[in-house]
């Protein structure tokens, strides 16, 4: 057991080292664009910085000074969009750490264009970059790593060219320093001007001198203005006391003013702004000289006096200085410096809002597209595609890109002024808006919606509205002309009928309506309805799926044809989509075939009245309806779903549904016990299980909550996955359940979990279909990101939601959460570099410590191949089961020997 215990940990060690600083004193040195480690004179180590960024493309720089030569790997940026990143994991989430930078151009591409760009260190654009001003150029930030992601940014500025970078060093500082004298430094970067170790006149002095390897230059090029000399006298000393840590060999060496009692520094600053200055002081003379400290003509301390011995420091800031006149002026004996820093201090700006960063990544997920959205929107440059106001989301433009809807998160985006969606296959109702309040320009133009809808008439700022190119049917709702700053409403090309409400006609608004069957303020000129003839329109082109695809069909039909030929083209369809459903659905609903199809049992309303003592105990709800506790006359409790009147489904579909259940039978799958459909009621009786859902055990409140070890958590998985393995292989015809999620896993009181709600599910009928196109259900978190792109239903939309289920299993969190980093609200985003790389930090607290590495590693894996977002990568959920079988086995191994052992 010893031994498996120091196996466990040499593993979690290795895989903690992979995320992490883990070079000598937590130094990270990364050769940018570079192949290959290797080792510099102070034994640093250096390393490719292919882990931490993917994009840029790399080179190598040769270049001379006059002496010697040089080779710098480099990596650029050419075309660059607008950030390219760092992202380096912190191991700890509030670590001061020194972030410094090199850049190199030196004509590399032979353009003889030094290229300009900004750099940001979090969400923070700290300086401009101008290699045509200096050639190499070097920063370097102290910063407090307030995030578990260390990000440093790129950016290019227009006309600027490829930014480029050829080295990044991250080195830990002491804990605590860099705040004395200084108020809320969490929201403050430092930006270096000088550090300067004075009276050292020779090269500058860095690691291994100055553990935490900050650079100190010889101080002979920043004293122009006076001559004094330089004194290196052996300490008596053996520890700098100032929570900096300066080193000794720093501090032993001063410049000491001999012959006139003042000493000056003046230190040009390269912008005017806040400042923070250290001085360091050394007793490194056998006197105690005392001086006052003027900064820039100011005293900022009066007899100051060094101790024989000890050191100390004095720590200013200085507000809106463009340079820097340090004076130390004598009252005892000779005026004294050891050491200064010099740093601009960089305001560090507020994020974007939680809400928003959710909504455009769950976005940018339904698109299939990575669109590069990471960390925050807008800062420190804003995102493509979108643009801020600060740290407000105010302009969104998707356009060209398939939506298909317009889904709910869009109506988080409150700050929204502008909202570009044409041409991107929206169909249906304009919906989900209605939130925007601050929305001046909303353009869903060149799409195939076919309803206005409601939500405009909230778009109290809306100024201009482009709609053109629609299929938008039916009248102008009256209530458009209650928005007051409406300018420009461009309706042209759709199957909109008159008459105009009155209410738009005003001098203030432009109304363009050609293209519609019959769009004008009259009322009377409407009976030809070829009076409005459409006029060529660039036609939008759609791609047809490969098979039935009942609304391509009707998009494209009805963008192909004028309005003459509009009723006819109405009935062709309804024929289409009466076909379509056939194919999936039974159109009978009398109770005596409903006996005849069902195994389930037809429970009479009366009845279901009886056994839930009228609807008495609540014990789930849902959009669908309540679900409520009852008893059968045999004494079985059951569950019984009602459904609400709005979501009830046609009674071919509910019948559907029935027929569907009733003949499923698996231990790992809720039993339909029977229904009821009369009048207006339409219930479903399902076995009942009082073990709860698996949702409640892993996030439900104090008596639900219910730690689970590992094991069981596998077992659960297995028992899970053996549900779904039925459904999708074992039963005839296949079945898609469309709504995998903790929710919809119920435990039974010996802990076996049974698969329920197949309310959304799908039967996949034909012989030879391999997937089914259908509109998109689901719930969110779950949700196969390439079924949301591309409608098409397939098994391996269940193997990604019971993915996602696996995630929460091993970290024991929710899909979607609004807290922490922006990088961390999504499970499946945030997780699977993590478990990729084997690091097991994000496994839930309850679990950690207590699972065999193998079992956990399998389970990982088979996850994160679960939600692959290509859909072919993903496993069947018959590999999954057969891959958590054995997660389950060894598990079962382990804790059987660590009991032995014990
Ligand atoms: C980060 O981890 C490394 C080793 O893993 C350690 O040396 C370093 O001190 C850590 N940094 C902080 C600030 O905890
Ligand atoms: C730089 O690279 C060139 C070509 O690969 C090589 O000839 C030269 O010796 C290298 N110089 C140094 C200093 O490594
Ligand atoms: C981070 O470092 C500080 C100081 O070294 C320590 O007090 C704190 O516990 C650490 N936090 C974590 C999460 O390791
Ligand atoms: C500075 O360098 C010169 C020659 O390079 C050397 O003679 C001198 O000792 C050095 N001084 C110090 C203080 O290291
Ligand atoms: C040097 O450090 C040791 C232990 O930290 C201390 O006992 C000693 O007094 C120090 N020496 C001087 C000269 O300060
Ligand atoms: C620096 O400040 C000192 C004292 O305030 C003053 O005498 C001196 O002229 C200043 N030097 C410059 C270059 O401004
Ligand atoms: C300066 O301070 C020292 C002790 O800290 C004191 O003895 C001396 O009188 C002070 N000098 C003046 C001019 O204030
Ligand atoms: C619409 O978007 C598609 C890409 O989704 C593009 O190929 C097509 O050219 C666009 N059509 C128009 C009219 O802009």
């Amino acid at each position: 057991m010893g031994l498996r215990n120091a196996w466990v940990g040499f593993f979690l060690l290795c895989s903690f080292c992979l995320v992490t600083f883990c070079e000598q004193d937590g130094f990270l040195s990364l050769s940018c664009g570079g192949r290959t480690s290797l080792r510099d004179s102070s034994k640093i180590l250096w390393v490719p910085d292919t882990t931490y960024i993917t994009s840029g493309k790399t080179t190598t720089i040769s270049y001379s000074d006059g002496s010697s030569s040089f080779n710098n790997s480099a990596r650029f940026f050419p075309n660059s969009g607008r950030r390219k990143c760092y992202r380096i994991p912190a191991n700890n989430s509030t670590t001061l750490v020194l972030v410094r930078a090199k850049f190199l151009y030196k004509n590399y591409d032979g353009l003889r264009k030094p290229p300009k760009f900004s750099v940001s260190v979090g969400t923070a654009i700290a300086i401009t970059i101008n290699l045509a001003e200096s050639d190499p150029w070097s920063e370097e930030f102290l910063w407090t790593v307030n995030e578990d992601t260390l990000i440093f940014c790129l950016i290019a500025i227009p006309k600027g060219g490829s930014p480029v970078i050829s080295s990044l060093e991250i080195r830990p500082l002491p804990q605590g320093a860099y705040t004395n004298g200084m108020t809320n430094f969490p929201n403050k970067l430092l930006r270096k001007s000088y550090r300067i170790d004075c009276g050292h006149s020779n090269e500058s002095l860095r690691y291994p001198l100055d553990p935490f390897d900050r650079i100190w230059d010889a101080d002979r090029s920043f004293t122009p203005f006076h001559v004094a000399t330089g004194f290196k006298i052996q300490l008596s000393f053996n520890k700098s006391s100032p929570v900096e840590e300066p080193p000794v060999a720093v501090l032993q060496t001063g410049r000491v003013l001999a012959r006139r009692n003042t000493l000056t520094y003046n230190l040009p600053l390269d912008t005017l702004g806040d400042y923070y200055i250290i001085l360091y002081f050394a007793g490194i003379l056998p006197v105690f000289p005392s001086f006052d400290i003027i900064i820039n003509g100011e005293i900022v301390k009066s007899n100051y006096t060094i101790k024989s011995s000890e050191t100390s420091a004095l720590y200013v800031t200085q507000k809106g200085i463009e340079s820097l006149n340090l004076t130390l002026k004598s009252i005892s004996f000779y005026p004294q410096i050891n050491a200064l820093e010099v740093y601009k201090m960089v305001g560090i700006p507020s994020a974007t809002s939680s809400t928003t960063v959710s909504a455009l990544q769950v976005i940018q997920q339904s698109t299939g597209l990575d669109l590069g959205w990471q960390d925050d929107p807008c800062l420190p440059s804003p995102w493509e595609k979108i643009d801020c106001e600060g740290s407000l989301v105010t302009s969104l433009d998707l356009s060209d890109i398939n939506l298909r809807s317009i889904s709910p998160t869009f109506d988080d985006l409150l700050d929204l002024k502008i909202l570009d969606l044409h041409n991107t296959s929206l169909s249906g109702e304009i919906q989900n808006l209605d939130s925007l309040h601050h929305l001046e320009k909303l353009n869903l133009s060149f799409n195939q919606l076919t309803s206005i809808g409601t939500d405009l008439e909230n778009l109290m700022k809306l100024q201009i509205l482009d709609l053109q190119n629609n299929s938008l049917m039916g009248v102008v709702p009256d209530s458009l002309g209650e928005l007051e700053d409406l300018h420009l409403l461009n309706l042209e090309n759709n199957k909109l009928q008159g008459p105009l409400p009155q209410s738009l006609n005003k001098e203030t608004l432009e109304i363009r309506t050609s293209g519609n069957l019959c769009l004008t303020f009259s009322t009377t000129s409407c009976d030809d309805a070829s009076s409005n003839p459409a006029i060529e329109a660039p036609q939008v082109t759609i791609v047809p799926q490969k098979k039935h695809g009942v609304h391509n069909h009707l998009a494209i039909i009805l963008g192909t044809v004028g309005g003459a030929t509009l009723a006819f083209l109405l009935m062709c369809i309804s024929v289409l989509i009466y076909k379509t459903k056939q194919q999936y659905e039974v159109s009978h609903t009398s109770r005596a075939e409903m006996r005849i199809w069902c195994a389930a049992k037809v429970f009479s309303y009366k009845e279901i009245k009886v056994a839930t003592r009228n609807f008495k105990e609540v014990i789930g709800r849902g959009s669908f309806g309540s679900v409520y506790l009852g008893k059968l006359p045999d004494g079985k409790s059951v569950a019984v779903k009602v459904r609400f009147d709005k979501s009830q489904l046609g009674a071919d579909s509910f019948i559907n549904e029935v027929n569907l259940l009733s003949k499923i039978r698996h231990q790992n799958l809720v039993t339909l016990e029977g229904f009821c459909h009369e009048r207006k009621h339409q219930i479903l009786v399902y076995e009942y299980l009082p073990g709860g859902s698996l949702a409640d055990h892993l996030y439900g409140t104090n008596s639900q909550k219910n730690s689970l070890s590992w094991v069981r958590r596998l077992k659960i998985a297995v028992d899970a996955a053996k549900g779904l393995d039925y459904l999708h292989n074992g039963s005839e015809p296949r079945i898609i359940h469309r709504d995998i999620k903790c929710s919809n896993i119920l435990l039974d009181l010996d802990m076996n979990a049974k698969v329920c709600d197949l309310g959304l599910s799908k039967q996949v009928t034909q012989e030879d279909a391999t997937h089914v196109t259908t509109v998109v259900k689901g719930t969110a978190g779950y949700l196969d990101p390439e079924y949301y792109s591309t409608q098409q239903l397939t098994e391996k939309s269940d193997v990604y939601s019971f993915g996602v289920v696996l995630l929460e299993l091993i970290c024991g969190r929710e899909p979607l959460t609004h807290s922490g980093t922006p990088d961390s609200f999504n499970l499946v985003l945030w997780a699977k570099p993590y478990l990729q790389a084997g690091a097991y930090e994000i496994v839930d607290e309850d679990i950690r410590g207590s699972f065999d590495p193998l079992s956990m590693r399998k389970a990982a894996l088979v996850a994160i191949k679960s939600v692959e977002r290509d859909a072919s990568q993903r496993p069947s959920i018959a590999e999954v089961l057969a891959e958590l079988k054995e997660a389950y086995d060894i598990q079962l191994r382990f804790l059987d020997s660590s009991q032995n052992d014990n």
